[in-house]
Parts: structure tokens; sequence; C-alpha cells
């Protein structure tokens, strides 16, 4: 078959083959996107969307509705051109394409069984009006998880790096929240200006818009971006968590590191980040969890405390352990005076921590960070 034999699918027949999949007992399912440059986050999104029913359709958004989307510059393959990739996948049984910028039309004229969203959405932050169209149709609406890494964003921004003859890896490319005083940020940012951290801040997420740590990152030309996470401390909007997640995908990011990001951070930036995202924290843990670490370790009498780089997952402070450095607590230390050594140490075993990252290309297990010092 040569490019030019192929067409996409028309509505109508793929209607017929929802109405031909129902006579079965069968489920066609639905999803929509723009599907620029095919990359394994999409397969693998296709292929567990597929795995929902017995056929899959995918509605690709045309050239023109792209462009309303994502810009002048994209889409970079021509609708053509991407539906024709798409189509030859196993996973997909037919492509159609849309010229609006949302799918309700098309919702609403095959009327499919499920429909499937890339977990940058929740249920609550589809699109109104496809949501209204998924449920007159009756369509049972599932979220499916993303791939960490990987999207056309941040493919196009790794082709834009200047071409490295010697084909050493490029610097990682992380993105920084915090909230406060930005001193592990302020850490990072001298451990690669000394030459001892090879990584790139594309990224300074802050939910205070006027803290100490944004104001390092605008010092230092990072781009800065303060998200209204709402009124409540520990509660952040669904919008908020997407807007994160949206700043992050744009930031083209290797790794997140929260340096005292006092908001819970959740999806879609967990699962599109699984196993790419480090917090550090004031305490040995799994010891002394949650907030006022250091004031619980002082109050249990401990002899000492220290800090940990762990990766986050749902459950707070309890993802796996990455690396971890002691600090003697002495006679008299208070509150103030043992943070300031804890601190010292942190800004030693973050940058530490993310230049093995660079240099494994993930995340370093706990015996290759030989990291516990007395300080
Ligand atoms: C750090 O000491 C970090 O361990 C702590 O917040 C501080 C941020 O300081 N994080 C937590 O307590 C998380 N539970 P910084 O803004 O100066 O980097």
């Amino acid at each position: 078959m040569s490019a030019s034999d192929y067409l996409p699918s028309s509505p109508e027949s793929v209607r017929r083959l929802r109405d031909e999949l129902d006579a079965k007992g069968q489920r066609l399912v639905f999803t929509n996107g723009c599907f620029d440059l095919l990359h394994t986050g999409h397969v693998r999104y296709l292929q567990q969307a597929r795995a929902l029913g017995d056929a899959l359709v995918v509605a690709l958004n045309s050239d023109a509705s792209v462009r309303a989307l994502k810009g002048p510059n994209r889409p970079v393959n021509s609708e053509n051109d991407r539906a024709e990739v798409m189509a030859a996948l196993r996973c997909v049984d037919a492509v159609v394409i849309f010229d609006d910028v949302r799918a309700t039309a098309m919702i609403e004229a095959i009327r499919p069984h499920i429909y499937a969203k890339g977990g940058d959405y929740t249920v609550e932050s589809l699109n109104a009006e496809e949501r209204a169209a998924l449920q007159a149709a009756g369509t049972d609406i599932r979220i499916l998880p993303l791939v960490a890494g990987k999207s056309t964003t941040s493919t196009l921004t790794r082709m834009q790096l200047p071409a490295n003859s010697t084909g050493e890896k490029p610097p990682l490319r992380i993105a920084v929240l915090g909230s406060g005083a930005g001193t592990n940020f302020d850490a990072i940012l001298k451990a690669i200006t000394r030459g001892d951290l090879n990584a790139k801040v594309t990224a300074a997420i802050s939910d205070i818009a006027d803290c100490p740590f944004l104001k390092i990152a605008e010092a230092a030309e990072v781009p800065t971006f303060h998200v209204d996470c709402g009124p409540e401390p520990l509660r952040t909007t669904a919008a908020a968590q997407k807007e994160i997640f949206e700043h992050l995908q744009r930031a083209g990011v290797d790794v997140v590191v929260l340096t005292g990001f006092m908001r819970i951070l959740k999806n879609p930036t967990l699962d599109a980040w699984a196993g790419h995202i480090v917090n550090i924290h004031p305490s040995l843990l799994p010891k002394f969890k949650g907030r006022n670490a250091i004031r619980a370790a002082l109050e249990e009498g401990e002899l000492e405390t220290g800090c940990t780089v762990h990766l986050v997952i749902p459950e707070v402070d309890k993802g796996t352990i990455l690396a971890q450095s002691s600090v003697r607590i002495e006679i008299g230390d208070t509150e103030d005076s043992l943070r300031k050594r804890v601190q010292k140490a942190e800004h030693e075993l973050l940058p530490t921590v993310l230049q093995q990252w660079r240099e494994l290309g993930t995340a370093p297990t706990p015996n290759l960070v030989a990291a516990t010092t007395d300080s």
C-alpha cells in the first residue's frame, strides 16, 4: 500500500462499527487527541485504551484544530500522515479526523460505549461540552495513566538541544517546586554553577506568589510560575494540580524536585512523572514524617536526626528512600540551631542525588549514594 492509498474512516462507518459491536454485546472504545509525534507514551496509552473494549477508534484533531490548540508551529506532521501512522498500529481499529477543537460532534455521531482520556485530565476537568455529550450517549468515561517523561513537547525539546558529537548526555532537566526560603533551590543552582551538577532548571513553581524561592529563581533567570492552589493550605484545587502538570510538561522535565513545597502534589503529575519526582525531607525517614519533623526529633529526645531524599508517591513521605544524611543532635540544640545543620546537610545531599541521577540516567539506589555524613 502506498501512502496515498490510505483514507481515514468516516464517522458514519465508525458508527456502523459501533452498532455491529453493540449487536454482539461488544464495546467500542473512543479516544481523541493530536498524536503529533508518536512516542511510547502514546502507544502504551492506546494499547490500554484498546484493552478496555473490543475495538478502538481514534479521533485525530485536524491540522487546523491542532494549530488552534497548540499554536502556529504545530502540528509537525500533517493530519493524513498522523492518521496513516495511527491506523497502522495493531491496537487501533479505525481513525477519524475532526476539525473542531472539541470532539463533541464525533462523540454525538459515534456514541461510543467507552471514552478513554489520558491522565492529565480528571472526569471533573474534562471539557464540559464533551462531558455532557458523553453523558447523553451513556458512555463510560475512563481516565488512563500517562507515561512519565514522554510527550510530544519533550520530544521536541530534546530535538532542539544542540547536537553533541561526543555523544555526551545532555544536562538533567529539572523543575523545582517550593514555598519558602528556597535555600535548597539556591544550593542546586550553586552546584550547577560550580559544575558539580550537570542540570538545567527549566521551571520554578510555587504556590506562594512573593516567596524568596521565586525571587531566587527570577534572579537566576529561571522561568518562574506562581500557581494559585486555592485558599485552604492543605487542599490544592484540581485546576491547580492540572496547571502544575501543564507547566511541567511544557518545561520538558526529567525530574521534578520538591524543596519545601507545602502542598500535596497529586495527579495528573504523580502518574505522569511516577518514579521521577523527589522530595527533600528534614528527618531520617521513616521517622518523623509530615510537618515539624525537626521539632519532633528534638522533642523525642533523639540523639541524631538528618535529612532524606525520597521518591514521591501518593502516601506522604513514604516513597522509596534514595539517600539519607545524618546530623547529630547536640545538648542545648534549639529547633533553629538544629534546622541550620539539617539544612546544611540537605544542601549537599540533594544536588548529589541529582547528579547521580544524571550520571545513571535513572534514580540512584541508596547504596550508590553514600551520603550518610555527620555534620
Ligand atoms: C527544607 O528544610 C525541607 O527539608 C523542608 O522544607 C525546607 C525548605 O527549605 N521540607 C519539609 O519539611 C517537607 N515536609 P528551603 O525552602 O530553604 O529549601
